[in-house]
């Protein structure tokens, strides 16, 4: 009865909560907040009071976004039922609102790790949920360009958002968790204070070709070069978090092979990947160079586009049998891991001989900040775009007469326009 009552007071609660929490601004951290606040100023009740408000905000500022997909998009079972997880996670965490950390009895602050354990888990699943949902309202109602527009906007901030709730809670429960990482030790939570680019390249090199090998029987060779233009043959370190950037090149690197791979099946030599890397001031760079025949130009903006990918079923992706392509968000997430802390990804193209993928990264920790979405008026604009018209000529199909100038025509054309 009393399970059923807070249950009760919880639905008809999360719309009032979702409202109160979403006029807060989520507060970026920058990676060397993120240093400081698990070395030696580590404490644990400091980032409970902290987690305990940013989190909702986090939740509920993205909540708020979601009311504004399209309704067909909106009602599909798969986005319901992560709208359930965003609202129960909110609820759970709102109710540490009330709670005294200093509480003798222990367990507040347990309590506290445990349900920020159990979100991270309740929400392993919305990337592939999401895509599902997306894939039922593409094959029920096809692709426009408006929507299209609107779910990338939604989807670019929609997982950028989950990522940061996501490094918030790993910081938390792996800096308080009470042992130290065995393999990393000297990681803060998820970060390497000293992480060296060309290892995360090597070693996502390394687990592509396995799979490249698996799948094609054959790969290609790496060529890494890297400049240190800080300090002249040192290693390149960088205060990041080696999954993040590890997540990038792998999906880098299954591209680039398969492309090659199947650019030249023909030919018994594979041209090399080439990797460089190169460390300036305010930058660190990594260019992925293949020759997989590339991509026409006017087909790169859609690699990026979550609605024009090329996915069967993603909710039966098997990560142990994964071939080398997904479900086609290999590019677009990468590059919103690599915005997060203030960073792109980008591909440059050459149809016909193959592609550079470039990585950028902020250099310095006070630079990497947190990007993150806020719900806003300019948000809502985004959303209330309506059919306009092309503001750009459509050049028609039809060849022009040009040979002779048709006088009476221009007339009616500038007439035309000014009505
Ligand atoms: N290096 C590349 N060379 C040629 N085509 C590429 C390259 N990288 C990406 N593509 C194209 O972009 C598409 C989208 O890539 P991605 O987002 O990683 O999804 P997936 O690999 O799951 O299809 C690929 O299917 C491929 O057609
Ligand atoms: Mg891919």
């Amino acid at each position: 009865m009393k399970i059923a009552h807070i249950l009760l007071k919880n639905t008809f609660n999360i719309p009032k909560q979702v409202d109160r929490f979403s006029k807060f601004s989520p507060s970026p951290l920058s990676m060397k907040q993120f240093i400081d606040f698990g070395s030696a100023n580590a404490c644990e009740k400091t980032s409970f009071m902290f987690l305990r408000q940013e989190l909702p905000v986090r939740l509920a500022n993205i909540m708020k976004e979601i009311d504004f997909l399209p309704d067909k998009l909106i009602s599909t079972p798969s986005v319901q039922l992560l709208h359930s997880w965003y609202a129960q996670s909110l609820m759970e965490i709102v109710d540490f609102l009330e709670k005294d950390p200093d509480d003798k009895k222990i367990t507040c602050i347990v309590r506290f790790t445990e349900t920020l354990i159990n979100v991270r888990n309740r929400h392993n699943n919305v990337v592939p949920t999401m895509a599902q949902g997306v894939v039922e309202y593409k094959e029920t109602f096809g692709v426009d360009p408006v929507t299209n527009q609107n779910v990338q906007y939604f989807l670019d901030r929609f997982y950028t958002s989950r990522i940061s709730t996501r490094m918030l809670i790993n910081q938390h429960t792996l800096i308080f968790s009470g042992s130290t990482n065995p393999v990393h030790p000297k990681h803060i939570g998820s970060i390497d204070p000293n992480c060296d680019a060309v290892e995360v390249v090597r070693d996502a090199y390394e687990s592509s070709k396995m799979l490249c090998d698996q799948y094609y029987l054959t790969s290609p060779e790496v060529e890494i070069k890297q400049v240190n233009s800080v300090e002249p043959n040192e290693p390149i370190n960088i205060v990041y978090v080696p999954s993040h950037l590890y997540h990038m090149l792998f999906e880098l690197f299954k591209n680039a092979m398969r492309a090659t791979v199947e650019t030249h099946e023909n030919s018994t030599h594979l041209p090399p990947i080439k990797v460089r890397v190169s460390l300036g001031s305010e930058d660190l760079t990594i260019r992925m160079s293949d020759r997989g025949g590339g991509v026409p130009l006017r087909k790169i903006e859609r690699l990026f586009s979550y609605m024009y990918s090329t996915a069967p079923s993603p909710v039966n992706d098997n990560a142990r049998n994964a071939p080398l392509a997904g479900f086609g968000y290999g590019l677009p997430i990468s590059r919103l891991y690599a915005k997060y802390f203030q960073g792109d990804l980008q591909l440059y193209s050459m149809e016909g001989y193959g592609t550079s993928a470039v990585i950028y990264l902020k250099a310095l920790s006070t630079e990497s900040v947190e990007r993150l979405p806020v719900f806003n008026r300019s948000a809502l604009r985004h959303y209330q775009t309506s059919t306009e018209a092309d503001d750009w000529c459509i050049p028609s199909s039809e060849p022009k007469k040009l040979g002779k100038y048709d006088y009476n025509m221009q007339e009616e054309r500038t007439e035309g326009k000014l009505n």
